[in-house]
């Protein structure tokens, strides 16, 4: 039987791309029940979504064919997805209002809910807007960011609605991950607001563990005004923290990403160079269990930085460079036992296989890699591809949110904790495949992928 979708429809102007969605849902095999609010019904008619949805569109909270629709479509759905979420509606689902078709139908349910909000910048950027959706975030609601770009009007900015296509994939790989762990058959937390459902059936098993994540790309200043730097935006670093936290961890986030995470209960660590997230991780990493080391770290940085700016008019300035702290062997030589240290290698061409010499060098217990060069992957994206090498083998996941990533991430992790004394890296096993770890993912013993996917020995790079 296909799963059951219901695509809510919330009143903007980007109302006639939810239309987009709603074929391609269609024709990605779902059962599709659009619910358009009434201010909906002002951008987009509910005849054009029955003429493309498997069901005809419902707007009625009263004068329904059945008397009470809202439970009958919660109770139903595998999972509801709402595209475009207006600041209005983020608004109600965080009051846990219902009082037309969407929200009560929202409220009524233990499904995920995927909210896709669009709205203009100002509206997006407003601390009512952001939380509301930190507040739905903690509540396990799955959120697709908006894109910059056109808004209604000529405007321009923050606030357009994703991609029809990158919403239909986060739909697909939400039901996916559902599929693979049922949902609980406890009590809805539906009186706390939207879906109150967990998002993922992950729980919180990550409760009492004390974690510490890095993020960002550092900052090594040249001058008072100039720095050394990287593309990476910290948006993953920031995910494994935000996920982290909704699966009941105590996190510190040491970040030097140019923007805070909106989640509340996350330690915030703001830091700009590669030594102070050295001097602000070293010490948080003692009272840890698990440190995750996605920050993009400066390798070097200027051995002297000018007092004031150079200016044009000075000769050429030469660069000495310098090696920053290694702040991830720092952690592996001073790891307690039972510590899970996790590290990220983004690489351009030949991932795995120089993701797996790292792997081998770095000592660490999860070493998650991607080709930044892969379309859709690594820096500034909000989707992410990556491997997940580990003693156990080689995990290959599937092109997937930033979120997605970070989950599986702390699945391995939860594994990794489990085992109580995480296998010694420098002994990988030559085990046989072992598939479907992950919704998409090919997981092979590190002997076997290093065969099926190199077919070579591995050359060590050059490394400080
Ligand atoms: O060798 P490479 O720089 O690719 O290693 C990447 C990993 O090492 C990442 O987890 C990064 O956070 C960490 N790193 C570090 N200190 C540095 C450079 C990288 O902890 N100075």
């Amino acid at each position: 039987m296909p799963q059951r979708v219901i695509l809510g429809v919330s009143g903007g102007i980007a109302a006639y791309k939810a239309v987009e969605v709603c074929r391609r849902l269609v024709d990605a095999g779902l059962h599709v029940v659009p619910v358009l609010t009434p201010s909906a019904t002002r951008f987009v008619t509910p005849l054009t979504f029955s003429a493309v949805a498997s069901e005809p569109a419902q707007t009625e909270l009263w004068n329904a064919p059945v008397p009470i629709p809202h439970t009958r479509l919660g109770q139903r759905a595998d999972l509801i997805v709402i595209a475009p979420a207006t600041a209005d509606i983020l608004a109600r689902l965080a009051c846990g209002l219902a009082d037309d078709l969407l929200s009560a139908t929202a409220l009524a349910t233990r499904a995920p809910v995927l909210v896709c909000p669009a709205m203009h910048t100002e509206m997006w950027e407003h601390p009512a807007v952001q939380e509301n959706l930190a507040t739905l975030r903690r509540r396990g609601v799955e959120v697709v960011d908006p894109d910059v770009g056109a808004l209604a009007a000529g405007d321009v900015g923050a606030g357009r609605l994703a991609d029809p296509q990158v919403i239909v994939e986060r739909v697909l790989s939400l039901l996916e991950r559902h599929r693979a762990r049922p949902q609980s058959s406890g009590p809805s937390r539906a009186g706390s607001g939207a879906s109150g459902a967990p998002h993922r059936d992950t729980g919180r098993d990550l409760r009492g563990r004390r974690v510490v994540v890095t993020a960002g790309g550092t900052r090594e200043p040249i001058d008072p005004v100039r720095f050394l730097s990287n593309r990476s935006s910290g948006k993953q670093g920031h995910a494994l923290a935000r996920t982290a936290a909704r699966r009941g961890a105590a996190v510190t986030l040491v970040t030097a990403a140019p923007f805070a995470p909106a989640d509340e209960g996350i330690h915030v660590l703001a830091v700009e160079t590669a030594e102070e997230m050295a001097r602000a991780t070293l010490p948080a990493a003692e009272q840890a269990e698990v440190i995750v080391m996605a920050a993009a770290v400066a390798d070097y940085r200027p051995k002297r930085a000018a007092p004031s700016k150079l200016t044009r008019s000075e000769r050429v300035p030469e660069l000495e460079l310098e090696p920053t702290p290694d702040i991830l062997r720092a952690l592996v030589e001073r790891r307690r036992p039972g510590q899970v240290i996790v590290g990220f290698a983004a690489e351009t061409g030949d991932a795995l296989g120089k993701g797996m010499e790292k792997f081998a060098r770095k000592g660490v217990d999860l070493l998650v890699v991607n080709d930044v060069m892969v379309a859709g992957a690594g820096f500034d994206h909000d989707t992410n591809q990556v491997a997940l090498i580990s003693a156990a083998g080689i995990e290959q996941l599937p092109l997937q949110t930033k979120d997605a990533v970070a989950d599986a991430v702390w699945d391995r992790v939860v594994e990794l904790l489990a085992a109580g004394d995480p296998v010694p890296p420098s002994a990988p096993t030559d085990e046989d495949p072992v598939h479907g770890a992950h919704p998409g993912a090919v997981r092979l013993g590190t002997e076997h992928a290093r065969n099926a996917y190199l077919g070579q020995s591995i050359e060590p790079e050059d490394h400080r």
